[in-house]
């Protein structure tokens, strides 16, 4: 009995001291963070972020123009030859991405594909940032030589020649499809970003993390990896990685320069956002147009004030870094395989490179290759721990006939 009590003492003694040795290393580092540091961390949620539907697509949130878009996004009748769709390029089970360095469609192109989940929180589209909503990024692919090459006519015969198409369209906008009504591509294209902005992302390891935080839950926070703790301390402090990676999504939604080559083989360049900008004034599918469903005209400020300038000239869009482990390759021109390789980029940072003014903020991080993979062990638990989600099933709408 004695005997046994004293083993029974002593176990919980080992037990106590493992507990001590084991505990710091788990649980030390939630309150490893300063005061700023938890303060920046909450700003990266809570996610889902909100949304408010897009006042300048009249058929935004609309259950009928949702299931038209989803139909219209697999369709490949309306490329020239009928076999390129939305999603040759946006597969959804790569976050909406192709997997290639730049896109192939009916020719190869220039850019990297982006992937389109949450897109609906962009506020400028592609990596020019050459349109001023998510409409008209749509409709851009299906008119573009290089994508689809289809037209305003083929749009019209595809969707009068079949009953269903038709009929949801009928559903979506109270009226059949003329076979010249020149709102019809614009249409098609509202209806195919209505279905995109249901396109949204489950919460991340880091989600929870930050969540945890929040609640003060230290234990349920603990659950983050170290690894990964380590590599927010370094993509918050050191890295200045959300001066333009900020917010929920980990964009500040504008462009900068961070030194990925601009040259296009064999002798051309990408302007990038000053490009981008020319083309967006000249559009006639920008929010300053009539196909802007927005009354009030509020959404065009941004617009508006827009002027091409020469310290855009290879600029690009600051992407978002969610579902990266979906999306590789990375940067506007695919040059980047892995995270790893992104990681090594920002940490051997050739300044001489940076061809803008005003990316004063980066430097070279000469990380260690620990602390590089504890920052790509941090880019990661900003993707769903889980396989890619299934795209989100459109509301009901009774039955077309
Ligand atoms: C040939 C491949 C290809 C096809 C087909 C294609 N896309 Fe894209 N998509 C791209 C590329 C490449 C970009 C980036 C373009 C740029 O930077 O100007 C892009 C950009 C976008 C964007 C902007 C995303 C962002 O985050 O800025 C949206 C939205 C989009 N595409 C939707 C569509 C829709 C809808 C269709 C079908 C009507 C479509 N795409 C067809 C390759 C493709
Ligand atoms: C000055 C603003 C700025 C800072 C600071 C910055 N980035 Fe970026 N980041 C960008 C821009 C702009 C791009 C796209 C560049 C391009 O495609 O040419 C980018 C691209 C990326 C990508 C590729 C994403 C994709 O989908 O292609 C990753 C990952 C990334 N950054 C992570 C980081 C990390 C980690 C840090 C900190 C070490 C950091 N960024 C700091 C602006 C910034």
């Amino acid at each position: 009995m004695t005997f046994r009590r004293t083993e029974h003492h002593r176990s919980r003694r080992v037990l106590a001291t493992l507990l001590f040795l084991v505990a710091p290393a788990a649980a030390a580092e939630p309150d490893g963070f300063s005061a700023s540091e938890l303060e920046r961390i909450a700003s990266h949620g809570p996610w889902p972020t909100e949304w408010l539907r897009d006042a300048g697509n009249r058929v935004s949130a609309n259950p009928a123009a949702i299931h038209l878009g989803q139909r219209l996004f697999f369709e490949p009748r309306l490329s020239a030859n009928g076999r390129v769709a939305c999603a040759t390029c946006h597969d959804p089970a790569r976050g909406f991405q192709d997997g290639r360095t730049t896109a192939r469609g009916l020719v190869d192109g220039t850019r990297n594909t982006p992937g389109l989940l949450n897109v609906r929180h962009q506020r400028w589209f592609g990596w020019d940032g050459g349109h001023d909503n998510l409409w008209s990024a749509s409709l851009r692919p299906i008119l573009d030589r290089g994508e689809m090459s289809g037209s305003a006519a083929r749009t019209a015969t595809l969707l009068r020649g079949s009953a269903t198409l038709a009929c949801q369209y009928r559903k979506a906008f109270g009226k059949a499809p003329a076979a010249t009504d020149p709102e019809l591509l614009v249409n098609v294209a509202k209806a195919i970003a209505a279905w995109q902005e249901t396109l949204v992302s489950p919460p991340t390891p880091f989600d929870r993390f930050r969540d945890a935080l929040e609640r003060k839950d230290l234990a349920a926070a603990a659950l983050y990896p170290a690894a990964a703790q380590r590599g927010l301390k370094i993509f918050l402090g050191r890295g200045q990685c959300s001066t333009c990676h900020a917010g929920p999504l980990f964009t500040n939604g504008e462009f900068g320069d961070i030194g990925v080559p601009f040259f296009i083989k064999p002798t051309g360049v990408d302007p990038g956002r000053q490009g981008g900008v020319k083309r967006l004034l000249a559009s006639p599918y920008n929010l300053l147009g009539t196909h802007n469903d927005d009354a009030t005209r509020r959404n065009a400020t941004g617009t508006q004030y827009l002027r091409p300038e020469h310290r855009n000239f290879g600029e690009f869009k600051v992407p978002t870094l969610r579902n990266l482990t979906l999306t590789a390759p990375y940067m506007h021109n695919g040059t980047l395989a892995t995270l790893r390789d992104v990681v090594r980029h920002y940490s051997e940072l050739d300044e001489d490179r940076l061809h803008a003014d005003g990316e004063r903020i980066l430097k070279p991080l000469n990380l260690s290759e620990a602390e590089s993979a504890d920052l790509v062990a941090f880019l990661e638990s900003l993707s769903p721990d889980a396989a890619p989600p299934a795209p989100a099933k459109p509301p009901a709408v009774a039955a077309c006939r």
